[in-house]
């Protein structure tokens, strides 16, 4: 396997800071770019609190964290990634600007250097599509934060050489991260299989089923879930929860499984985006009231349909050859903390309990997005 030892970082918000205290802790050489070096050195200097505060906790050593910053160099110029092996891009989530600045880089790099891109809602493949080599190109998507987060999805192009997956996820693992395999399909696992997580949850509230900490404590309780969907999407912020979801549905050509939420519109609209401006579904300026309904039957219909729809878009994602079982269900436990895999939660539920779940809602409201997965009737079929 090649070595990657000199790693490029272009964009250092809150990804690329993070995906360079990754891959200095594991011992490479950073450079980290951004268009301001202010927003860099801002970004550099919290790194440093972070890892005082880690020092601490005992969780490093002062060693340990002279280390990892003398690993980071910022500089002010593409220029300065003439000899690095891999550059990761996590700048700004814009088509035409990522675009141009991949015109720009391959034109610096060696033709050896490969190129990865931190996008969370753009086709690898049509990002791919400017570089003279595409084949050097691969989607690699750390989750937020980077340092704590195992999971990495990587996300070959169509044009990306064939071996290139495997050694990147190598690399990753080198890295103490957790990769998986995702085709270039929109949302990739995560993004696309916990869409009903959160599309669910808001349509359950607008239905006047439950208010949002019934929802939450339903999740909670009787799934087990670390958080409800909405401390989560507070906490993602309703900002960037809304924009994933919108560029999900116009991805999959207005599919209505993904159709976003005019709710969750709303709260953006008004600027309710969640813990960073202290109001969102909750209100942060006040310690937040949880007043729950403790009505057994209603906290688990609440939960059973969330879950049905969760697996059945899982069991899609399989059918559709989105990514293996193992690394659909490594997805949701690593990446967005699910208490088990949605394919195990399937076989245990039974997926003839999911399809009756999702016959059941689609019989009361005629809508497609309750439709069953083809392959979720197979299974049922098979008695699993
Ligand atoms: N925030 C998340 O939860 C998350 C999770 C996974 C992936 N991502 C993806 O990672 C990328 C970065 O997200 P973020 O949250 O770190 O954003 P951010 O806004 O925190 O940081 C982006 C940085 O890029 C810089 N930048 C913008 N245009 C640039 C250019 N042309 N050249 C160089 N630098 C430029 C900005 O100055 C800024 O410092 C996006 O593609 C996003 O979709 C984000």
């Amino acid at each position: 396997m090649r070595e990657f030892k000199n790693i490029g970082i272009i964009g250092a918000g809150s990804m690329g800071i993070g995906i360079a205290q990754v891959a200095s802790t594991a011992g490479c050489k950073v450079f980290l770019y951004d268009n301001s070096i202010d927003s860099a050195k801002k970004s550099l200097n919290n790194l440093e609190k972070i890892l005082s505060r880690l020092i601490v906790k005992q969780r490093i050593t002062e060693l340990q964290k002279q280390q990892i910053l003398q690993n980071i160099k910022i500089v002010s110029s593409l220029n300065d990634f003439k000899n690095v092996e891999l550059v990761i891009e996590a700048i700004i989530e814009d088509l035409s600007i990522k675009k141009e600045l991949f015109r720009k880089l391959e034109a610096i790099v060696t033709p050896n250097c490969i190129i990865g891109s931190n996008t969370s809602s753009l086709s690898i493949t049509d990002l791919g599509s400017v570089f003279k080599d595409p084949t050097r190109f691969i989607g690699i998507h750390f989750f937020n934060p980077a340092p704590l987060m195992p999971l990495v999805e990587v996300v070959p192009a169509l044009q990306t050489n064939k071996n290139l997956s495997l050694e990147i996820k190598k690399l990753l693992q080198q890295w103490k991260k957790l990769p998986v395999i995702a085709k270039d399909t929109p949302g990739f696992i995560v993004n696309r299989v916990a869409r009903p997580f959160y599309s669910e949850a808001l349509r359950i509230y607008e239905e006047q089923i439950a208010d949002f900490s019934t929802i939450d404590h339903a999740m909670k309780e009787v799934g087990g879930f670390k958080m409800g969907p909405f401390e989560l999407m507070d906490f993602i912020g309703n900002d960037v929860n809304y924009a994933v979801t919108v560029s999900v549905f116009k991805s999959f050509y207005y599919d209505p499984k993904y159709k976003p939420s005019l709710t969750q519109k709303q709260y953006k609209e008004a600027g309710w985006l969640g813990r960073k401006t202290l109001k969102g579904y909750y209100d942060y300026n006040n310690s937040v009231n949880h007043n729950p309904s403790n009505d057994d039957a209603l906290l688990n219909k609440i939960f059973e349909r969330i879950l049905a729809l969760l697996i059945n878009d899982a069991v899609d994602a399989l059918y559709l050859g989105v990514a293996s079982k193992e690394d659909i269900d490594l997805a949701v436990t690593k990446g967005v903390n699910y208490p088990k895999g949605l394919l195990a939660w399937g076989e245990e539920k039974t997926f003839n309990w999911v399809m009756n779940t999702l016959d059941d809602l689609y019989a009361t409201y005629h809508e497609d997005r309750y439709r069953c997965s083809a392959h979720l009737r197979k299974l049922a079929s098979k008695g699993l």
